[in-house]
């Protein structure tokens, strides 16, 4: 497969083909993943969780998110490798631009920040100078104690109409890609619309551009719970590739998201 740059991304959306991407933390399942197609892989801080086992994804620092993208990079060496900004990374200019630096020289093509137009000035100064960002909306989860918990955003109707002005300001500010978590799938298509930057969606029905999906929910491992948005393709396919390989032809054909995995 030819390398995926910020270009193909684009151009994917353009032409209505699914990108396809999952978490990665290290070089094994990198590997995996590259070699059976995944389009994107993205170093969440959800290794806070699922690595960490934390109860939220607080904890983890610039430099947790660094060393995982070096072991990603190392076993995904021609993948698009986006790396989160950890909780409070990214609270002014200067400080957004030191630690997204970090994660760039540890491997990453793009960095992610969760957050509407209170971000306009970082994505832009970040953009100006060389890094490409990914915007995430919705249920962005260093934000869960503001929200009281992890719930689904953007249900009622002042809050919708923030959220497309901010993925259209997120957009005018530099991002390339936009991450939409838990959110109606209503919404999520009239945001994919308002903007010309992919959507990547998870918990956010099947009219956004891609989906993401938690690699240890795409395997069912996640704590023994599998949350309602995602799916165990390993239940199906018997196998890990074929697992990997499910997920991408299900969001390709569409398949993936289905009804019961998304919210109104
Ligand atoms: O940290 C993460 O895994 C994420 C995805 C769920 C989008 O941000
Ligand atoms: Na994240």
């Amino acid at each position: 497969m030819a390398k995926i740059t910020v270009s193909t991304l684009k151009k994917m959306k353009d032409e209505g083909q699914k990108i396809a991407a999952l978490t990665a933390y290290d070089a094994s399942f990198s590997q995996l993943f590259q070699d059976n197609g995944v389009h994107v892989l993205l170093v969440g801080d959800s290794l806070g969780m699922v690595l960490q086992g934390g109860s939220d994804t607080l904890a983890v620092t610039n430099q947790d998110i660094a060393y995982h993208t070096r072991c990603v990079r190392a076993g995904a060496p021609d993948t698009f490798v986006i790396a989160d900004m950890p909780f409070m990374t990214y609270s002014n200019v200067a400080d957004t631009c030191k630690h997204a630096a970090e994660l760039m020289r540890a491997g990453a093509n793009m960095v992610k920040l969760e957050g509407g137009e209170w971000l306009y000035n970082s994505i832009h100064a970040l953009t100006q100078q060389g890094i490409p960002v990914c915007g995430h909306l919705g249920l962005t989860p260093q934000s869960v104690h503001v929200f009281g918990g992890f719930k689904i955003q953007g249900r009622e109707n002042e809050q919708a109409e923030k959220m497309i002005k901010d993925a259209q300001a997120l957009e005018r500010a530099g991002a390339q890609l936009l991450v939409l978590e838990c959110i109606p799938s209503a919404l999520a298509a009239r945001i994919t619309q308002s903007v010309s930057i992919p959507t990547i969606g998870i918990g956010a029905g099947k009219l956004t551009d891609g989906q993401i999906l938690v690699m240890h929910d795409l395997v069912g491992i996640s704590a023994g719970y599998i949350p309602k948005f995602s799916k165990n393709f390993l239940l199906e396919a018997g196998n890990m590739p074929g697992a990997v390989k499910k997920y991408i032809d299900d969001v390709a054909s569409g398949d993936f998201p289905s009804t019961e995995h998304e919210f109104n």
